[in-house]
């Protein structure tokens, strides 16, 4: 059962809280329908206070129309509580919309003549991730378990990719599953020179006491075993070739303890002692383990408040963090410790966060 961040409703709240409110939610919903979307366009924003999404919509939302939906939501002129901060207007050169825009610079051949296999590259980071090493130069083997992802992947970057001498290899598979493993290891063949195990899952933030087993064994299988096998698998490629690299994709919830709920907090912290470990156990071989820590990140994932106390406790943390970032500038992150301009990092966390960790 999904439970609310109490009222009262403010600016501050969370666009879930806004969501499942019974007031809020059918006006936010209207606001969105007037503007040709429904509610599944704030999917990926969910935890994130409402005020954000001024500066997220790129134009679409106005300041004066989010005043206005509060004032009709709550009655009151002044809809931000005494405590609470304006992170986006107290400072006006602070607005993203003052700072110059973050442009992608493709590497011409960064990756030209290696295989690197992506997983999760249907959607968000690990599409940012494989549509980045492609444009340059590099074989991706393009992994996921949803196929018409991967067939929309293919349909916009196999050309793009031809043009620079880069290719696309998709394989639907299941990295929890030993066939799926077997399957993407044939795809790869014997050269793999690089491994980003990208796919993942969020969790309800429930806290311990409150976490299924459902929620608890699919975080777990998918973000720590699924990563755990595939790079099982492909390691023995690389030592055979004599080198290599492996990105595995952690989280800020990899950093804290106020990122997301106990079984979430509880994989990524896993990711990060598999990377550990694994850097310490190739380093001389010529394999080199890393992992990117993100902050937050637009894209496809699915988040919700299923406990009262994860809402409470979470939902008010995530008020303060930096803005969400497209995936392309986490794809920047992740290409960087994959490719040869890393050559001197192994066993690193990189906090790609905007900042976070270092509140
Ligand atoms: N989006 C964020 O704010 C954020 C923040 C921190 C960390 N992360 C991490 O980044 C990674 C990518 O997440 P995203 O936000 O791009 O999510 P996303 O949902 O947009 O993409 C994840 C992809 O992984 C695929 N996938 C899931 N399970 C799989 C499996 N068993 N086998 C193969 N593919 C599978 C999904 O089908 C999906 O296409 C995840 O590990 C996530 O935990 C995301």
């Amino acid at each position: 059962m999904e439970v609310l961040v109490p009222a009262p409703l403010t600016t501050a709240s969370s666009v879930a809280a806004w969501l499942d409110h019974p007031t809020g939610g059918p006006l936010l919903r209207q606001l969105l329908a007037s503007g040709g979307q429904d509610e599944s366009a704030l999917a990926p924003v969910r935890l994130l206070p409402l005020e954000r999404l001024v500066a997220l919509s790129g134009g679409q939302l106005s300041a004066e129309a989010l005043s206005d939906l509060v004032r009709r939501a709550t009655g009151a002129e002044d809809h931000r509580g005494a405590t609470e901060q304006a992170p986006d207007t107290a400072h006006p050169s602070a607005s993203p919309a003052a700072r110059p825009a973050w442009r992608e610079r493709v590497v011409p051949g960064r990756f030209t003549g290696q295989t690197v296999v992506v997983t999760g590259a249907g959607s968000g980071i690990g599409r940012a991730t494989a549509s980045r090493v492609a444009r340059e130069g590099g074989r991706v083997v393009a992994v996921d378990v949803v196929a018409d992802r991967l067939e929309a992947l293919a349909a916009d970057l196999g050309p793009r990719a031809d043009a620079v001498g880069g290719r696309l290899v998709v394989v639907v598979a299941d990295i929890t599953e030993a066939d799926g493993v077997a399957r993407i290891v044939e795809a790869a063949g014997p050269d793999v020179a690089a491994l980003a195990n990208v796919a993942g899952v969020m969790d309800d933030m429930t806290p311990v006491h409150e976490v299924t087993d459902a929620v608890w064994e699919r975080v777990m299988r998918i973000n720590v075993d699924g990563t755990m096998r595939l790079t099982r698998a492909v390691v023995p490629l690389m030592l055979g070739r004599g080198g290599g690299s492996v990105v595995n994709v952690a989280s800020e919830a990899a950093l804290r303890g106020s990122a997301a709920g106990a079984a979430y907090t509880t994989s990524k912290h896993a990711v990060v002692g598999l990377t550990k470990s694994s850097a310490v156990m190739y380093g001389r071989l010529g394999v080199r383990v890393n992992a990117v820590a993100p902050g937050p990140v637009i894209t496809g994932i699915e988040a919700r408040f299923a406990s009262e106390l994860g809402a409470e406790r979470i939902g008010g943390l995530l008020a303060t963090i930096p803005e969400p970032v497209q995936p392309e500038q986490l794809a920047a992150s992740i290409t960087f410790l994959l490719s040869d301009d890393a050559v001197n990092v192994s066993g690193a966390v990189l906090a790609s966060d905007g900042g976070w960790s270092a509140q």
